[in-house]
């Protein structure tokens, strides 16, 4: 049987990856599952730790939950690692978003100057992580999970020795929602993504052997709602999304629609708060729930969270790969000539053939002018930001930061990279 090890198990995502292991047992013998957590995590550990124990009871599964706090004994041996973490908890987050907005600028968790910020808090983790598991199981999969998912997945690729993939949902709620304008089953349709986690395009849209992409995009452009549950839909400009023609991921209304978006956060900030600050109250009140002794599924309140179908994509990516099932999954790898206009180096977030060897990309080629300079700015800025969160150098963050699109200007980046330094500095060992 099969050891799972998930990294930040206290999440109150963890129901979902429980369901999708139980869900899929009878082809993917999961005999143990290791939730790992910090001490800070240990009470949210034990509340959703026994909701997993009774969910895997209830549907009468041989498995075991165990729940630990000693990283290392759960890695010994595993076969895949799942890393769910958040370094800082939600009170870095919140920081995360309230640091830009000071200027002027998006604060989000992932884009823009927050996920920078969130990057350099947790790639010296991931890197501990990744050393332990060399030591400890070589041979693992790691399942990445956490964010900024495709700057995390690329300093794994660029800087340790262990097979990575890096996971999103954003993805599969693109793909839901082609199919249900297509008022077609998701089966019968695919989507070909190309881009960068959190800056992916669905940029063709088949259903049964059919290039329908040019309906779905009409589709959208009339208005139909899609988001994902921590980004306000703001539509699109119609004449920019028809004549794009391919599907953008809600992230990039941070990039197409920034001013609104601004506005938008600064008017939420200061009324309901900011998303880390909603989540928090949500938060709350899913782990009043996880506690009901009588509660052995996971509820559906958890939709409210923006990470919904989370285990679909982990599960199934570990499925498909234990069992060599060749499926194609929207996944972040190393790009490796699949989109020409990047780097061979640099994590993509892509179409793949899940295989036992991995995920192995679609080929893209090169993509449309019109997205093509957007990716390649922020693969520019992932980049430094690896470097600079590897290296804790200043200046390579200082210019990370001015590249970012979201980011003003230099004399901006450096008021935010000084705040950012000083209001984390104690997760911050390379600076
Ligand atoms: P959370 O705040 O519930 O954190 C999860 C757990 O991580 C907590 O219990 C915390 O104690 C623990 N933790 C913190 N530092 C740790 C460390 N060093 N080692 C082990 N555990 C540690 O967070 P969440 O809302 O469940 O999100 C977890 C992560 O997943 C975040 O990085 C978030 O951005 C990411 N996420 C990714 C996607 C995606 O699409 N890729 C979707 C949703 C969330
Ligand atoms: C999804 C994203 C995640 C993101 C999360 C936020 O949109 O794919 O990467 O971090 O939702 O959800 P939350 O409920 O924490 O705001
Ligand atoms: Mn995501
Ligand atoms: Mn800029």
């Amino acid at each position: 049987g099969l050891k799972i090890a998930t990294i930040g198990g206290g999440s109150s995502y963890t129901p979902e990856i429980i369901e999708g292991f139980i869900n899929r047992h009878h082809e993917l013998p999961v005999k143990e599952i290791w939730l790992v957590d910090i001490e800070e995590g240990r009470e949210k550990l034990e509340i959703v730790g026994n909701l997993a124990k009774r969910m895997v009871e209830k549907a009468g599964v041989d498995c075991e939950i165990k729940l630990t706090l000693d990283r290392r004994e759960a890695l010994k041996d595993a076969d895949f690692v799942t890393t769910q973490f958040r370094v800082g908890l939600l009170d870095a987050r919140i920081r995360d978003e309230k640091i830009p907005l000071r200027y002027n600028c998006i604060g989000q968790e992932t884009t823009g100057a927050g996920g920078f910020a969130k990057a350099l808090r947790t790639i010296p983790v991931i890197l501990d992580i990744c050393k332990d598991m060399e030591e400890l199981c070589p041979d693992a999969w790691l399942v990445n999970f956490t964010n900024p998912s495709g700057i995390i997945t690329e300093t794994v690729l660029k800087h340790t020795n262990i097979k990575v993939v890096g996971l999103c949902n954003v993805p599969i709620l693109m793909h839901m929602i082609a199919a249900q304008v297509l008022e077609a089953d998701k089966d019968d349709v695919l989507v070909h993504f190309a881009g960068l986690n959190h800056l992916v395009w669905g940029r063709k849209i088949y259903y049964k052997g059919k290039d329908v992409t040019r309906k779905v995009v009409e589709k959208l452009a009339d208005g139909v709602n899609f988001t994902a549950k921590n980004i306000p839909d703001m539509g699109w400009v119609k004449e920019h999304l028809l004549d794009l023609n391919m599907l953008p991921c809600p992230y990039h209304r941070y990039f197409y629609l920034t001013d609104k978006m601004l506005k938008e956060e600064i008017e939420a900030a200061k009324t309901e708060g900011t998303r880390g600050e909603v989540v928090k109250k949500v938060e709350a009140e899913l782990f009043e729930l996880y506690k009901d002794p009588n509660l052995a599924e996971k509820p559906k309140q958890l939709e409210q969270r923006g990470g919904q179908y989370y285990s679909d994509a982990a599960c199934e990516l570990i499925n498909a790969i234990y069992n060599d099932k060749r499926i194609i999954m929207p996944v972040n790898v190393q790009n490796n000539g699949a989109i020409s206009d990047l780097p061979e180096d640099v994590a993509v977030e892509t179409s793949c053939v899940i295989t036992k060897h991995g995920p192995m990309p679609l080929n893209t080629g090169h993509v449309e002018t019109k997205i093509r300079g957007l990716m390649q700015v922020v693969k520019a800025y992932e980049e430094m930001t690896v470097e600079a969160a590897v290296t804790g150098d200043y200046n390579r963050a200082l210019q990370a930061l001015t590249m970012n699109p979201l980011v003003t200007d230099s004399e901006i980046a450096k008021k935010m990279l000084d705040d950012i330094i000083r209001e984390n500095i104690e997760y911050l060992p390379q600076f």
